[in-house]
């Protein structure tokens, strides 16, 4: 399969394209290294043959001329769309960039696959829900029971955690969407575009409501990509500061898992939207994360609070779908690969 990927030098992006190669495929990726470290990310992670990389913006770049010398067609057989502004802070700093990135680079890949039809696959966010469950459906909990903790509850270190007061409220992709921050809003706007194009010019799409992922090639900002950016603090021994109490809880997704779900939903030609985290088994919050992260490495934990951030979930979790059986890495195994990937690079300080 000749994969088409943008925002391939992002840090979903290089694992796709690996995830991809090793299965067999090939992969022509575009990018502007406009996000921090992709630059880096595509000089480590995407140098094998079978991966081209085609450095430009979406939003002027071409149409690509596909080269039949390359990848032996005159057309992708899939377009994984990931390039995007992806923070909420930037995306209220500048939401015209934000629109521009989100929304219109968006329009313009769904231009060029008026005429290809293949299917298109859209990297949403659970942001599209808003501020999340309001308070009167949660509750603060010590008690990890196994059946929502599975194999973490082991290890986990006790600490309280944000959680729903009614198992049924878990049906995520039921609940209606309510996005917020410019960021939640250019994303859901870009699923709206996505769905109208494949109606209007009949190609199979799958949007993707990811929840948090995380894995090797993240570096993460205090904005975007929380558990990187506790890992590299930590590998430095700087403090970080949490925001609320550290106790809001996600279910976390490892990014090869989600590279396997792309492959799927690719060849499926569905026409769906689906929630995709690593499922009550893989829920952590903050501090659990933080703290499992600074024993591991054999530091001290360094951390001061502040006021919660506008519009931060204080729980989310993903509901279960034939997608989430495709889960196959705990967050302890998960973290732990992210250690090694992070001790192996060689970077001191991620910029
Ligand atoms: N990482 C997560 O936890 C997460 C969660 C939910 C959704 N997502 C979505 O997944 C996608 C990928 O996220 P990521 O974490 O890999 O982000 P990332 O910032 O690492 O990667 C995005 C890439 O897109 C590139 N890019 C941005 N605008 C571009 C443009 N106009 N033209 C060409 N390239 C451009 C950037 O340079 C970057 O390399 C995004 O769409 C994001 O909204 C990510």
């Amino acid at each position: 399969m000749r994969w088409l990927i943008s925002g391939c030098a992002g840090f979903i992006g290089t694992n796709a394209a690996r995830y991809f190669l090793k299965g067999g495929d090939t992969v022509i990726g575009i990018d502007d290294f406009s996000s921090p470290m992709s630059r880096w990310r595509s000089d480590h992670a995407l140098t094998q043959p079978g991966i081209q990389l085609w450095v430009d913006d979406l939003l002027t770049a071409p149409k690509y001329p596909f080269d039949s010398n390359f990848n032996g067609g005159d057309s992708p057989d899939a377009i994984l769309h990931l390039a995007a502004q992806t923070a909420v802070t930037k995306s209220v700093e500048d939401p015209f960039n934000d629109a521009d990135r989100n929304i219109k680079a968006t329009i313009r890949l769904l231009e060029w696959n008026k005429e290809w039809k293949v299917p298109f696959i859209y990297a949403s966010t659970n942001k599209v829900y808003g501020n999340g469950l309001p308070d009167k459906d949660l509750c603060k909990t010590t008690l990890r029971v196994p059946e929502s903790l599975g194999r973490t509850a082991r290890w986990w270190p006790s600490s309280p955690v944000w959680a729903i007061d009614s198992p049924t409220k878990r049906v995520w992709h039921d609940w209606d969407v309510d996005p917020r921050t410019p960021y939640g809003v250019s994303k859901y706007a870009g699923e709206l575009y996505v769905h109208d194009y494949a109606e209007t010019y009949d190609f199979p799409y799958t949007i993707f409501r990811q929840s948090c992922i995380y894995g090797p090639g993240q570096f993460g900002t205090e904005d975007q990509g929380w558990v990187a950016w506790l890992l590299w603090q930590a590998i430095k021994g700087a403090p970080v500061t949490i925001y609320g109490d550290g106790c809001q809880v996600r279910d976390l997704l490892y990014v090869e898992d989600l590279c396997q779900m792309y492959s799927v939903a690719a060849r499926s030609n569905c026409r769906e939207i689906v929630g995709v985290g690593g499922g009550v088994q893989n829920t952590a919050s903050v501090r659990e994360v933080y703290g499992y992260l600074v024993n591991q490495l054999g530091g001290t934990p360094q951390c001061s609070n502040a006021a919660w951030r506008p519009n931060d979930q204080k729980f989310y979790c993903t509901a279960d779908s034939w997608y989430m059986n495709m889960v196959h890495t705990s967050v302890k195994d998960g973290l732990d690969k992210m250690i090694m990937w992070a001790r192996g690079t060689g970077v001191q300080e991620p910029v």
